[in-house]
């Protein structure tokens, strides 16, 4: 049996907190979050399990072999090099980090560890991108992959905050960046436009990226928290034998659907809805992704089965998803998506600095 500590008891630690309690080799035991009450009372829910005041206590502690980090980004690096340090097996929420440097920094440290590191990019395991993904093995070469995800989100929390959370293209872009490169492979060329319209945010509320990948393969993402008619991700994957669209939304099965169309006509395409009692409460929408994520990730550890491209998979989408940002503020398309945070260089200037800091 595997025992779990979660850092951040918000929404995400509370989807963590279930379905690490429902996986059959996982016992859900010390829970963290800045608030304590919180933390207190959602231990309160799960037999053996307590809250701690300090989320390195939780880490540290020898009875934990996995963390589920639910913080704010900018606080995933100093606590995931802890649990480097403890050997402890890591499933932490996008956005990675709180910048690309500390997010290759954490991919060093849990290599140098030998732990499991996953980036919660959930949308892989969705039922409706799981059939996308098996249709695009004979949908032939893919030409271009357009996403959309907008919603209406006027308000101004810590997300907000230039450097916690993310704007809307870290928060919700960087799952479609994740999912492009799934099936696209790398990213050659990024451009970006954003813009902040809600007063009081220091990050964007809208973004379109264009991504160009190195199999001359185009994708755009455009993300949207002004959207008053729309809580969902619609995408439209045209291929050399047929077009795919899908949709899905976070809160609500009923809004998934997939549809095939080739030179004979528009199909509806059947995917499989999970039972009821492995659809996420939190989101709904995202029918049991996490639970499936999950449970991969815990399997991917009792069974020693190496996942180390997972850590890497998620350092490369957070430097595709950077890059968009820094298209933006040097107003020009950046080519050197990854060749300019190689981890080599990056590890002599952590040699440099040398105060064990992020
Ligand atoms: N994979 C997905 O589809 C998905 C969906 C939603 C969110 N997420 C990600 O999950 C992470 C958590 O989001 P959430 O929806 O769970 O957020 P949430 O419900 O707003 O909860 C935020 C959590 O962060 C803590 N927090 C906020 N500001 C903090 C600060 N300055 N210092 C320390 N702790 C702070 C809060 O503690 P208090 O209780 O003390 O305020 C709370 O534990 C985010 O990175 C988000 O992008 C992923």
């Amino acid at each position: 049996m595997l025992n779990v500590g979660i850092l951040g008891c918000g929404k995400m630690g509370k989807v963590y907190a279930r379905w690490f309690d429902e996986n059959p080799n996982t016992r859900l035991k010390l829970l963290y979050n800045r608030t304590f009450s919180t933390a207190e009372r959602l231990a309160e829910q799960y037999e053996g399990c307590r809250a701690l005041a300090d989320w390195r206590d939780v880490v540290e502690d020898k009875g934990i072999d996995i963390l589920g980090i639910c913080t704010p980004s900018n606080e995933h690096c100093e606590q995931v090099l802890l649990c480097a340090k403890n050997k402890k097996n890591v499933l932490l929420e996008k956005p990675m980090a709180g910048n690309v440097l500390e997010a290759a920094r954490m991919k060093q440290a849990a290599d140098e560890a030998g732990i499991n590191m996953l980036v919660g990019f959930q949308m892989r395991f969705h039922p409706v991108v799981m059939k996308a993904s098996e249709l695009l093995k004979e949908a032939g070469r893919i030409y271009s992959v357009d996403f959309y995800f907008g919603m209406y989100r006027p308000e101004v929390t810590w997300r907000h905050v230039l450097g916690q959370g993310g704007g809307v293209f870290k928060e919700l872009g960087s799952h479609l960046v994740d999912l492009s490169r799934m099936w696209l492979g790398e990213v050659r060329r990024v451009s970006s436009v954003n813009r902040i319209f809600q007063n009081g945010r220091e990050v964007e509320d809208y973004c379109n990226a264009m991504l160009e990948f190195n199999s001359g393969a185009c994708a755009t993402i455009a993300c949207n928290y002004w959207d008053r008619d729309s809580r969902a991700i619609r995408c439209r994957i045209m291929a050399e034998n047929a077009q795919i669209n899908f949709s899905f939304s976070s809160y609500d099965p009923a809004d998934s659907g997939i549809e095939w169309i080739d030179a004979d006509g528009k199909k509806t395409v059947g995917f499989i809805i999970p039972a009821t009692e492995n659809i996420d409460a939190v989101y709904p929408g995202h029918m049991d992704s996490f639970k499936r994520e999950i449970d991969f990730f815990v399997d991917a550890i009792r069974t020693g089965k190496d996942i180390r491209q997972s850590g890497l998979n998620g350092l490369k989408s957070m430097e595709a998803t950077n890059a968009a940002y820094e298209s933006q503020r040097l107003h020009k398309a950046i080519d050197n998506v990854y060749d300019s945070f190689r981890l080599d260089e990056l590890k002599n200037s952590f040699i440099k600095q040398g105060d064990g800091k992020c």
